[in-house]
């Protein structure tokens, strides 16, 4: 059960944290077709601290993806104290510390998966940050640094001892990055030393893939990343594959452009036509996945900047597929 605060939830799907993808639009098309909770991207906590409003604008929830978690990346005790405080006021239902990011320049300030190094100095610094607010704090990290040095055991163990109130797992160590094949059978063995909830995170890239995970690991959640870009229905589906045992409308080529068109108003509605279409660009490749002749429209969408104009190709290409079938 993933029992945190408020929320309560069997079998929670998560929507993860991804830095340029959940966005509020995002978010929220991944909120209507079943994600149970959703991530914002890692948000700097030394750009919150200096009040920089390009920051402090990934702190926006909507009302429509509620309930959702507020991610904050750091390694100054102080910033993360603070940061943790500014997000607060957004009223987030949880705000999860990143110390699972592998990128160079966060793990060489001794933040994301840096933390993992120290787990004395991440347990005081977290442990602070849990003091500081009243809403739950929540950890998203990896197994360990290298195959050499697996920790999660004695970290999961020091996070809930100052009082996190939930786990997710990336079962990858940093020097995995996102390459290795994800070593879930770490799940049960978490959930043996801890008794806050723990979700599972790692290669899970179809429905399929996370009623496996639920099924081998025990875990309280699974959480999707590289999966819902371009499919945001894996969250319906593992719903629908946990429930009836398969899954009653599988997506077609005019349910995925539609979609696609619907996820560029939604963001236009939040970021102005201008930036939200192009800002969409990143998503075509998921959303046209497989379909044919489609590296041309894919190119043509790459040079467009409005709404009408995207629906245009889009449409066109849609009737091309319907006459060709
Ligand atoms: C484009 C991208 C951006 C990401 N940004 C974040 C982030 O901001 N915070 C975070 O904790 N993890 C981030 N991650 C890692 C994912 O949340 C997740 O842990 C990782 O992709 C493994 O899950 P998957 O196998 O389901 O993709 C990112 C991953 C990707 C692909």
């Amino acid at each position: 059960m993933f029992r945190v605060g408020s929320i309560n939830i069997e079998n929670a799907l998560l929507l993860a944290p991804m830095e340029d993808v959940t966005d509020a639009s995002f978010r929220i098309v991944c909120k209507e077709l079943g994600a149970d909770v959703v991530y914002t991207e890692f948000v700097n906590s030394e750009g919150l601290v200096r009040g920089s409003e390009k920051t402090h604008k990934k702190l926006r929830l909507l009302a429509d993806e509620r309930p959702a978690g507020i991610q904050i990346y750091g390694s100054a005790e102080e910033s993360m104290i603070n940061a943790a405080r500014i997000a607060e006021e957004e009223n987030p239902e949880i705000i999860d510390i990143n110390a699972g990011c592998w990128v160079k320049n966060v793990v060489g300030c001794g933040a994301g998966a840096g933390l993992l190094k120290d787990p004395e100095f991440m347990q005081k610094m977290i442990g602070n940050v849990v003091k500081a607010v009243k809403i739950p704090v929540t950890v998203k990290t990896r197994i360990g640094w290298d195959s050499k040095s697996i920790n999660i055991l004695e970290v999961a163990k020091r996070l809930e001892d100052v009082g996190v109130a939930a786990l997710t797992i990336h079962c990858r160590t940093r020097a995995d990055a996102h390459r290795a094949v994800p070593d879930w059978t770490w799940i049960p063995k978490v959930k043996k030393v801890v008794s806050i909830p723990v979700a599972l995170n790692g290669g899970v890239m179809e429905a399929a893939d996370a009623v496996r995970a639920f099924k081998e690991t025990g875990a309280d959640a699974v959480m999707i990343a590289r999966g819902a870009i371009g499919n945001p229905w894996i969250f319906r589906d593992v719903k629908e594959l946990m429930t009836k045992g398969g899954i009653s409308e599988p997506v077609n080529e005019e349910i995925r452009i539609k979609a696609c068109l619907k996820h560029v108003k939604l963001a236009i509605g939040i970021k102005g036509e201008r930036r939200a279409v192009i800002e969409h660009r990143k998503f075509y490749t998921g959303y046209l996945k497989g379909m044919r002749n489609v590296s041309p429209i894919r190119a043509k969408l790459m040079t467009l900047y409005t709404y009408d104009e995207v629906e245009g190709v889009l449409m066109e290409y849609l009737e091309e597929l319907r006459i060709k079938n």
